[in-house]
């Protein structure tokens, strides 16, 4: 009871910056309230446990499943949301306006703001601005915590244990946000992981190096070959176009990797393929109907784990 009162503490009025707030108790309780989310939604479709409450949702990059999650998360719980993510271009950020600016005149009329910008440190920044909590929906190359919740969710419900997987990321491990925030939140658990990507897109370093100091079992390679045999889960990334300065590189790794059903007859019977979402061709579409194909479960639990954190931090 006192460690459930502690976690859920954790998190009233708190911002969502960075996985690294995240301790294997708060992340249980977490879990354990998407869990029960699930559980609401599918009961009752609805409740009124943040009623009065407003989201304002600041979306400075394009984004279908973080932001309509919010959103949805949101009205779910009886919330309001002030969307401003299509409209970016016809809000005053176009007219120059500084994000601390912007952040401090969401918060007059809000009670938490979930922020995506191109910028890595722009989250943070939002934060250091805002006198309520903001939750990092992803910036630049950084982070993206949520997303690594629900990645992490996805795997336990699927998985039933996080303990002793062998976990495969294939694709830009360089500029992949998701798989630098969800590799951050792996180092807490007893996990092997194994990063497969072309020379130019492996994991950086410092990522790496927090990999090692955590003791973890990691191996490198450009081949899904070396990996596909023993992986528990095959977590699949796309080529992060936007980031490249050099279009030539990017033409040169963009279709490296495609997932296909006959790659899928390698694979253990028991294991799941996820995606953070959108595929640009890494994964065939045959592959969809393939029962361990779970990327369209993990959107939906995008929903629970965001509904989870809103209630969270507004201290419900
Ligand atoms: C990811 C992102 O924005 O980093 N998408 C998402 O949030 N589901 C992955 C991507 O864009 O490749």
């Amino acid at each position: 009871m006192t460690n459930t009162n502690e976690a859920a503490n954790a998190f009233i009025n708190q911002d969502i910056i960075s996985v690294t707030q995240f301790n294997t108790q708060n992340l249980e309780y977490i879990f354990k309230r998407a869990h029960q989310m699930r559980e609401l939604v599918e009961r009752d479709g609805a409740s009124d446990l943040l009623k009065g409450k407003v989201l304002a949702c600041l979306f400075y990059e394009p984004s279908t499943r973080t932001s309509a999650s919010f959103i949805a998360a949101m009205a779910r719980l009886g919330g309001r949301i002030i969307p401003i993510t299509q409209g970016v271009q016809f809000s005053s950020v176009s007219k120059g306006e500084s994000l601390a600016d912007t952040i401090r005149t969401l918060e007059q009329y809000s009670d938490v703001v979930v922020l995506r910008h191109p910028e890595t440190g722009s989250a943070q920044q939002a934060a250091d601005a805002a006198n309520i909590p903001v939750i990092n929906a992803g910036d630049g190359t950084g982070e993206h915590p949520t997303q690594a919740l629900l990645d992490l969710f996805t795997i336990y419900e699927e998985l039933g244990t996080l303990d002793n997987l062998k976990i495969a990321m294939v694709g830009d491990l360089r500029y992949g946000r998701t798989v630098h925030s969800l590799t951050k939140l792996l180092t807490l658990y007893n996990v092997s992981l194994r990063f497969v990507s072309p020379e130019t897109l492996r994991m950086p370093l410092t990522i790496m190096n927090e990999v090692i100091d955590a003791k973890l079992e990691v191996r490198e390679t450009h081949d899904i070959a070396d990996v596909i045999e023993n992986a528990d889960v095959l977590y699949v990334t796309r080529v992060q176009k936007e980031r490249f300065s050099d279009m030539k590189q990017y033409e040169e790794v963009k279709g490296y990797y495609e997932i296909t059903p006959e790659i899928m007859k390698q694979a253990k019977s028991k294991m799941i393929v996820l995606h953070p979402l959108p595929r640009v061709g890494e994964i065939h579409y045959d592959v969809d109907s393939d029962p361990r194909a779970a990327y369209f479960r993990q959107v939906k639990n995008g929903m629970y784990v965001r509904m989870a954190l809103l209630a969270a931090v507004l201290g419900k």
